[in-house]
C-alpha cells in the first residue's frame, strides 16, 4: 500500500456509511484516505495509521457516504409539457395524449429544432442542480431526436456535459423510444434503421454506454426490442429497457432473457417476471416520479422483488412528460413513501445498486480501491436522506474528477 504521508487528503472524525454490508456499513468513528481519485484506506479513526501525516481534515461528526448516482434520466430535451400536465389534469391520459400525436413526439418536435448548444445550455443547470444535492453521476438517455443525426446529436450533448462538469455522465441510446413520424405504420422498418445504421455508427464512435427501448403498446413490441437487443449484444452494446409501466407487456423478463443491466418502471411485471430478472442479475429502477406524476395506482411488485433478491435501484426518470423532477433526493422520499421501501433501501437505490444497474463497479460503497466520490452530510442518520425534501443537508461533495 502506498505509505500513508503520500496520501493527497485525509478525511477524519466522520460517521461514515459505506453501504457495503448491514445496517449502512456504518463506521461510527471513521476516517478515510484518498490517493490518485481513489479511496486507498477507509475504516475506524483509531486504526488510523500513525504517519498519516498528509491534508488531513476532520469532518467535525458529519456523515461522510458515497456521492449519490442518478442511473436513470432524460435530461437533454428541447421545451416542456406543462401543457399535457394540465390535460392530464384535467382527465385525458398520457397514452390519449401520445396517440394524438403529443407525449414523447411533442418534446421530438422541439428537440429536432433546438440546436446542439441550446440543448446544452438547457441541459446543464439540470446537471448542476444534481450535483448540488449530492450527485456524481448521472445517465442520460437519447430518445427525442429519432433520426440518426438527432439523437446523434443528443448523445454528443449528453456527452458535452460530462466534459464540462466534474460529475460522470453516462450515455444511453434510447432511439427506440417511440416510433417517429416519418415511419408510421412502419416500425420494423424503423428497428431495421437504428440496427443496420445508428447502432454500428454508435457502437463506432463509442458514444453510448448502453441501449434502451421502450416496450409498451404505445412504443415497440416484445420482438422489435428483441432484434433490437441482439443487435446491441454483437456490437457488445449493454442493455436496459423501460418495462412494464403501464401494462405487463413481459418486459421483465424480455430484459433478464438479454441478460439486461436494469428493467426499469416495472409498475405491472408479474411474479414470473419478477423470478426473470432475479436469475439473469437485472437490477429493478423504480421511477417513483414518474409513477407520482402519471398518477399510476399500480404498485410496483415490491415484494416479489424483495422475496427473489431483485436488487432495486431508484432515480428520477428527469422528463418533461411523465417526471418532471430533477431531484434524486425527493425520488429516495417518493419511493419510501409510495412504494414503502425502507430509507436503507432508497439509499442503496441511489448509489450501490445505481452504480450496478450502470454497469459500473468503482463506485457507489466506500471501499479501498473505489473512486473518492464522496458526499458529507449535516445529518444525525442516513435515513434522514430518504425523508427531507428541499432542505439544505448536503454539506460538501468531493468527486474524483475535482482532486
Ligand atoms: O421514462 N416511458 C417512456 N419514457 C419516459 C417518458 C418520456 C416522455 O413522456 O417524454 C419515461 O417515463
Ligand atoms: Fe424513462
Amino acid at each position: 500500500m502506498v505509505p500513508f504521508f503520500a496520501m493527497d487528503l485525509v478525511l477524519t472524525d466522520a460517521r461514515i456509511a459505506t453501504l457495503s454490508g448491514d445496517d449502512y456499513g456504518v463506521i461510527a468513528d471513521g476516517a478515510l484516505a484518498i490517493k490518485d481519485g481513489k479511496i486507498a484506506w477507509v475504516g475506524a479513526q483509531a486504526d488510523l495509521p500513525d504517519e498519516a501525516a498528509s491534508t488531513t481534515r476532520s469532518l467535525g461528526g458529519r456523515w461522510l457516504t458515497p456521492a449519490l448516482i442518478d442511473c436513470h434520466t432524460h435530461l437533454v430535451f428541447g421545451g416542456n409539457r406543462a401543457d399535457e400536465f394540465e390535460q392530464r389534469l384535467r382527465g385525458a391520459s398520457y397514452e390519449d395524449i401520445a396517440r394524438a400525436g403529443g407525449g414523447i413526439m411533442s418534446t421530438v418536435s422541439a428537440t429536432r429544432a433546438a440546436s446542439a448548444d441550446e440543448l446544452y445550455a438547457a441541459a446543464l443547470p439540470r446537471v448542476e442542480a444534481l450535483a448540488a444535492e449530492g450527485v456524481g453521476t448521472i445517465e442520460i438517455k437519447s430518445g427525442y431526436g429519432l433520426t440518426i443525426d438527432s439523437e446523434l446529436k443528443m448523445l454528443s450533448v449528453a456527452r458535452q456535459l460530462g466534459e464540462a462538469t466534474p460529475v460522470t455522465i453516462r450515455t444511453t441510446l434510447l432511439a427506440a423510444h417511440t416510433v417517429p413520424p416519418e415511419y408510421q405504420g412502419r416500425a420494423d422498418d424503423y428497428i431495421d434503421l437504428i440496427c443496420d445504421e445508428l447502432l454500428p455508427e454508435v457502437a463506432a464512435g463509442r458514444l453510448a454506454d448502453a441501449v434502451d427501448a421502450y416496450c409498451e403498446s404505445i412504443a415497440f413490441s416484445a420482438s422489435q426490442v428483441a432484434k433490437l437487443f441482439s443487435r446491441s449484444a454483437e456490437l457488445g452494446l449493454p442493455v436496459k429497457l423501460h418495462a412494464d409501466q403501464l401494462s405487463d407487456g413481459g418486459g421483465g423478463a424480455l430484459a433478464a432473457q438479454f441478460s439486461a443491466l436494469s428493467a426499469d418502471h416495472l409498475e405491472y411485471t408479474s411474479t414470473a417476471g419478477v423470478a426473470a430478472m432475479a436469475a439473469s442479475g437485472a437490477v429493478a429502477v423504480l421511477l417513483p416520479g414518474a409513477f407520482l406524476t402519471l398518477g399510476e395506482t399500480q404498485l410496483p411488485p415490491i415484494e416479489a422483488m424483495r422475496d427473489q433478491g431483485v436488487p432495486i435501484a431508484v432515480a428520477t426518470d428527469c422528463n418533461p412528460g411523465t417526471s418532471p423532477i430533477c431531484s434524486l433526493r425527493t425520488a429516495m422520499m417518493l419511493a419510501a413513501r409510495q412504494f414503502k421501501l425502507t430509507p436503507e433501501e432508497c439509499f442503496a437505490g441511489a448509489t450501490r445498486v445505481a452504480a450496478q444497474a450502470l454497469g459500473l463497479d468503482d463506485r457507489g460503497t466506500l471501499a479501498t480501491g473505489q473512486r473518492a466520490d464522496l458526499a458529507v452530510w449535516d445529518i444525525s442518520h442516513p435515513r434522514e436522506l430518504a425523508y427531507w425534501v428541499g432542505t439544505p443537508q448536503l454539506s460538501e461533495v468531493i468527486l474524483a474528477d475535482t482532486l
